[in-house]
């Protein structure tokens, strides 16, 4: 497998792949994509996975790509299919990275019907400035009849707009989810089979900080599809699951599985008093048998702590007090717990202080409002004392037995 950084055969990057009967990927791959959302990291790039329906008598373009992108998907589908012959542009979520074309591919095929839920026309005609009378608006269980391959769309609101749908092949059992399932990966392997380990973890990585925060979406999505006999899974994003199993049982796992025996520590330190505590808390926890995960905030990739926060039972975070409140490093960090509502809602918070606390309460009062069950904090004044050890100690001890307890 190519990831990022080997040296890339442009033509194995360029190929359509007939993923079913007249199903074929006419995506692109974004080898340098290095940040998404201004806010996440992708290490290994990502790809905007676009698909083509050929049935006898109608042809369907599902989703298009990122802006920028426009002249290899136009490619991609002339080897099939004239790209003025589209009948119909199927848009699953009006996000940008999958309906950035749609103006083109609308402009390009005359005749051609954007078909999305009613949230949907309304966000293609704000968005895209795509007029009514190229719009049809589908709704929870409609059919469209290709010749021979059947669509069937299925409303998927808040996965994670509220336009989202997900679109469902019967004839071939092929669901195409967009972002619901999809993972920021570069490859030249299509099929998840063919990529290594890499996979399920930044599957994960993905999930907590795209549908994480919807978790009653995720649940309703997932029971969604349970009943469906469904062949592959072909996402937005990432490789196209030949087992669809692999990535439904993780989704299962993530949304509803037992949490695990696992506190994250999430702090930061500018003259080592918070650094002592945390070593000292962390010490603590594991000592009970709870697997502790640090993230020093000066070091750490935000991503690594949201995938971190998807099956762990609890947050510890600590900061020092800078000019009356917590380091901003800290309060950033704690604002993404916040809004990516984890399943973990056990807390504790610790720091310390030169003259004057404050950080702690500062935390408190972000999650808080949030619905976290602070159990316990420590803050200190100056470098930890043997009291304000035992304190940590302590706190570390009671995160843990209160984990046990739950599990
Ligand atoms: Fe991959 Fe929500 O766009």
């Amino acid at each position: 497998m190519l990831i990022y950084g080997d040296v890339i055969d442009v033509k194995t990057l360029a190929k359509v792949v007939e993923i079913a009967p007249n199903i074929y990927w006419v995506g692109a791959v974004d080898w340098h994509r290095r940040i998404f959302d201004a806010l996440i990291n992708l290490p290994y790039g990502t790809s905007y996975n676009a698909y083509l329906v050929k049935g006898k008598e109608k042809t369907v373009l599902i989703d298009t790509v990122n802006p920028g992108f426009e002249e290899e998907l136009f490619k991609k589908v002339d080897e099939v299919v004239e790209p003025k012959r589209i009948d119909y542009l199927i848009m699953n979520h009006a996000e940008p990275d999958h309906a950035g074309a749609i103006p083109k591919v609308l402009l390009n095929a005359e005749d051609a019907k954007l078909v999305a839920t009613k949230f949907g026309v309304e966000m293609a005609r704000v968005f895209y400035d795509v007029p009514s009378e190229r719009v049809e608006a589908v709704r929870d269980g409609d059919v469209l009849d290709l010749g021979g391959k059947t669509l069937r769309f299925m409303e998927a609101p808040m996965l994670h707009w509220p336009e989202t749908m997900f679109t469902f092949c019967e004839e071939d059992a092929v669901l195409f989810p967009c972002d619901f399932f999809g993972a920021h990966l570069a490859s030249d392997k299509l099929f998840d089979d063919e990529v290594g380990e890499l996979l399920l973890p930044e599957a994960k990585r993905y999930y907590a900080e795209i549908m994480m925060p919807f978790s009653a979406s995720i649940k309703r999505g997932l029971d969604k599809v349970a009943n469906l006999d469904i062949k592959m899974i072909a996402p937005s994003h990432g490789p196209i699951y030949r087992n669809p199993r692999r990535i439904m049982d993780a989704y299962e796992k993530w949304a509803r599985g037992p949490l695990e025996h696992k506190a994250l520590l999430i702090y930061v330190s500018m003259w080592g008093s918070t650094d002592t505590l945390a070593k000292t808390i962390a010490e603590a926890v594991s000592a009970e048998g709870v697997e502790v995960v640090p993230h020093n905030l000066v070091v750490a990739d935000i991503s690594h702590i949201a995938r971190d926060l998807v099956d762990a039972n609890a947050v510890i975070i600590g900061s020092p007090t800078l000019l009356g409140g917590a380091h901003p490093l800290a309060t950033l960090a704690t604002e993404l717990v916040r809004i990516l509502r984890p399943r973990a809602k056990l807390a504790a918070i610790f720091g310390s202080y030169g003259w004057g606390g404050g950080a702690t309460n500062r935390i408190r009062g972000q999650l808080e409002p949030a619905g976290f069950n602070i159990v316990g904090t420590v803050e200190v004044q100056g470098p930890p004392k043997k009291e304000d050890l035992e304190r940590a100690v302590s706190l570390g001890r009671l995160v843990a037995r209160k984990i046990k307890e739950r599990t």
